[in-house]
């Protein structure tokens, strides 16, 4: 059994997604593959209640506790190690982890490290999104689901979505707007990894 371990900071509503799809297409006898677990680095993330009341494992790294970004990172990879074996290689899925990682933390998960992004990527990485683009004038926005490589919200890209900016747009209307195709992509987007399409 392939082990799917979700990285989140908050809300969790791609992560919420990915199990109920995971659940709803059956991917334990369709890929042979489980949500295992849920990592925050906030011992906050409304997410985590989702988490265990799916029965998942949860697990919190508060990364003020750790010396740098390479220590967090060890642990990090320490936990999902865990849900990682030869016969059966983990999938790093973040859903709105809001922590950069080690380019060394990347390189070992190569090809099974996977964002998602709330924007049209290569058009605004980083944070603010929504805002930068209502900023620029766009006409349209979007998410972005990519393979994870050492530079930030770069990557080869899985799935994108499409949205328009509709006039009297705000940072949360647009937000939303994306974040219901968030939902729909992200899911898909694991599953096609899956099925190594
Ligand atoms: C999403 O828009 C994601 O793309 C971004 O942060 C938001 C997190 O939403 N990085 P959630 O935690 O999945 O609800």
């Amino acid at each position: 059994m392939k082990n799917i371990v979700i990285l989140i900071s908050g809300g969790g509503s791609n992560m919420a997604a990915i199990v109920r799809a995971s659940q709803k297409e059956d991917w334990a006898s369709r890929y042979g593959a489980r949500v295992a677990a849920v990592i925050s680095n906030k011992g906050t993330a409304s997410g985590l209640v989702f988490g265990k009341e799916q029965g998942l494992d949860t697990h919190v790294l508060d990364h003020k506790t750790y010396a740098d970004r390479e220590a967090f990172d060890a642990a990090l990879a320490e936990v999902i190690n865990r849900y990682d074996t030869p016969q059966a290689p983990v999938l790093v899925v973040l859903a709105g982890f809001m922590r950069i990682l080690t380019a060394g933390f990347v390189e070992k998960y190569a090809g099974r490290l996977v964002n998602i992004h709330p924007s049209l990527l290569p058009a605004f990485g980083g944070l603010h999104t929504h805002q930068r683009a209502l900023d620029a004038g766009c006409k349209f926005a979007g998410a972005t689901v990519h393979l994870v490589t050492p530079e930030l919200d770069h990557g080869p890209i899985l799935e994108q979505a499409v949205v328009p900016v509709l006039p009297g747009d705000t940072a949360e209307t647009l937000s939303a707007r994306v974040l219901t195709q968030e939902h729909r992509i992200y899911p898909r987007a694991v599953a096609a990894l899956l099925s190594n399409k």
